[in-house]
């Protein structure tokens, strides 16, 4: 049974959601003392940083214990007004105490491939033989992918690597993105979807065929973590 939250809008998904970050981190901190957290780009997750900035909600959490990564990255500099990392500093992690160097930006501005291989050396060291991200946050595009995970894309078949990058025609992009390898060996995955334009391609990924190469979020299948969508009206409009 899929886990499935529909909330009215965006705002009140991403209080559902910033409360819901704070859950998992107060259980692995209080399970293994750090909270390692992936964050989503694009625009949907900002509803749910903005709220969890907020001081009532960002007070819960000891913020010194957490490790924060990207799930993917626009091959772009840090201050371009496309980059993930520059989105979730601004709405969120400029307000935290995190300390620097607990903060993993994929580098962007970097050539793609290199880009990916670094960020794979840095999640080994951390991590050695299995990246368990305590959250992983995704977004849901119109497409139906998920991170930097297009359909069609080298990365879906990827089973020897934890980061690749790949050029994306759909965005005439250079991305780097987390491979389903790395992604499925989360504790816990979100899903955040909101606006109309995804309802189509999100019903057909929740209630269709698995056809991942189509509907790459299908993919995301953790082999030992859980899975909650949380999901606006407007984007559940064709759930049955
Ligand atoms: C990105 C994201 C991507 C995003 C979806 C949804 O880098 O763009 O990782 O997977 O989550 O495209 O984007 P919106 O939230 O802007 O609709």
């Amino acid at each position: 049974m899929t886990d499935i939250t529909i909330t009215p809008d965006g705002q009140k998904q991403g209080e559902i959601v910033a409360r819901f970050i704070v859950e998992r981190a107060q259980a692995a901190l209080a399970d293994h003392r750090r909270f390692f957290l992936v964050l989503a780009g694009g625009e949907t997750p900002r509803a749910t940083y903005a709220r969890l900035a907020r001081p009532d909600l960002a007070i819960r959490v000891d913020w010194e214990r957490v490790f924060v990564f990207w799930g993917d990255e626009r091959c772009v500099p840090p201050d371009d007004p496309a980059s993930n990392y520059r989105m979730a500093q601004e709405a969120l992690l400029q307000y935290l105490p995190i300390p620097p160097e607990q903060i993993f930006r994929i580098r962007g501005e970097d050539p793609p491939e290199q880009a990916a291989a670094a960020y794979e050396a840095t999640l080994r060291r951390l991590f050695g033989e299995i990246p368990r991200f305590d959250m992983v946050l995704l977004g849901f595009g119109e497409d139906g992918h998920t991170a930097s995970l297009f359909p069609g894309s080298p990365l879906l078949k990827d089973r020897a690597r934890w980061v690749g990058a790949a050029y994306v025609d759909a965005v005439q992009q250079w991305r780097v993105s987390l491979t389903p390898e790395a992604l499925n060996q989360a504790a816990q995955v979100a899903f955040l979807v909101a606006g109309a334009r995804k309802a189509d391609r999100l019903a057909e990924a929740l209630q269709g065929a698995y056809h991942p190469e189509r509907l790459p979020a299908q993919i995301i299948r953790p082999v030992d973590g859980e899975v909650k969508w949380f999901i606006d009206a407007a984007a559940a409009e064709m759930l049955r």
